[in-house]
């Protein structure tokens, strides 16, 4: 029996392998690697998809959120509102700068719950920064994202490593902080083959400043205006990304998309809990999360299906061993982040699944009782 995998490489690269070679073939012949045309033309292209007039790879999406929230000068002892279940990377990018994470708790789908958010900024005027992730692929509502900013005067990035190609009614995710993070890490929507990210904005001096701090705080040759990163996306990774992976996206997206429909469709066990995006929520469907009553009974059935599973988050970033000894702040009960912490499961979700492995997850997911 094949296993149905998480994310199947092998399969990617049998579809674009030709063309990455290619694009590291033209890399290597023009003798430049590091912040050339390459990286120009995936930043122009990378922009222009996102519909935001700037983009500035760098080196991950961990650098890509400390990069934005140095330029909006986040100082040590900053307090930042997020969210206690995501990706690690998330809070590191605050606690890097000497900021301070405030969490609070999710909506039923995982999500930063928006309501909550609102009260503890009502409740605390010195919170100044929000530091919102659209999870598992799904868009946060940012009409709402964006009253929240102008009223208590936030400064926002926007987490976009899980939402390339996500909406909220039409509007793209990312476009409503002051900038927004991305990641290319390979699993991404827009995975690279290796690490990378991006910092997207409309404001153009931010952009220039993210420019000069992804390169040691350079203006120009030798000139060092402040303490910056080496964070630079490569010319190999950016040839890669621009030839042979962005322009497969919106088809790619759209493939994720109807696997989501058809598992929608198809799941209907009622021990089983499908966590769909909310309507205005147009999901790029980087995750298909789930949730179940005994997770681990679940992940053993389908492990004996051949069927590959993940979990996003097992662990809520506040109870991390790293945390211990770090600044952050609680605000009320983290219960439905607990909650799908311990009950969450990932089905496979990717441009490569075939109709048959679609099938064979629906019907294991099906057939799974909860035991007595
Ligand atoms: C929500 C979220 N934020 C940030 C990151 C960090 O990205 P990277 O792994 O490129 O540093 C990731 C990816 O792991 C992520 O999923």
């Amino acid at each position: 029996m094949q296993p149905v995998l998480l994310n199947d490489f092998k399969r990617q690269w049998s579809e674009i392998g030709a063309e990455v070679l290619r694009a590291v073939e033209g890399v290597g012949a023009s003798g430049w690697y590091v912040l050339g045309e390459q990286v120009k033309r995936f930043e122009s292209d990378l922009a222009t998809f996102w519909g935001l007039s700037e983009a500035i790879g760098v080196a991950s999406g961990l650098d890509a959120l400390e990069i934005a929230f140095r330029v909006l000068d986040l100082r040590c002892g900053d307090r930042v509102l997020t969210t206690p279940l995501s990706a690690f990377a998330t809070t590191m990018a605050i606690v890097r700068l000497g900021g301070v994470p405030v969490y609070c708790d999710t909506d039923a789908n995982g999500l930063l719950d928006l309501d909550r958010a609102e009260s503890i900024l009502a409740a605390d005027p010195g919170i100044r920064f929000l530091l919102p992730v659209h999870l598992f692929g799904q868009s946060l509502d940012l009409d709402r994202l964006a009253g929240l900013q102008e009223r208590f005067n936030l400064w926002m990035v926007e987490d976009c490593a899980q939402s390339i190609g996500a909406e909220w009614a039409g509007r793209a995710t990312g476009s409503v902080g002051r900038l927004a993070a991305t990641s290319f890490y390979p699993t991404k929507n827009l995975g690279a083959i290796g690490d990378g990210g991006a910092v997207l904005t409309n404001d153009a001096e931010l952009a220039a400043r993210v420019r000069r701090l992804r390169d040691y705080g350079q203006s120009a040759k030798y000139r060092h205006d402040e303490i910056g990163w080496n964070s630079r996306l490569d010319e190999l990774q950016a040839a890669i990304l621009a030839e042979a992976v962005l322009p497969r996206l919106r088809d790619w997206t759209r493939r994720r998309q109807e696997v989501a429909a058809a598992y929608t469709v198809g799941i209907q066990n009622p021990s089983v809990r499908v966590l769909r995006p909310p309507t205005g929520s147009t999901s790029c469907e980087h995750l298909f999360p789930v949730t179940v009553a005994n997770r681990e009974h679940f992940e053993a059935h389908l492990k004996t299906r051949g069927i590959a599973t993940g979990r996003h988050y097992p662990i809520l970033i506040p109870d991390q061993e790293a945390m211990v000894g770090t600044k952050f702040e609680v605000r009320g009960e983290l219960e439905r982040a607990r909650e799908l912490a311990g009950s969450e499961v990932s089905l496979p979700i990717h441009p490569q699944l075939r109709a048959e492995e679609i099938d064979r997850v629906i019907t294991a997911v099906n057939e799974w009782s909860l035991p007595d």
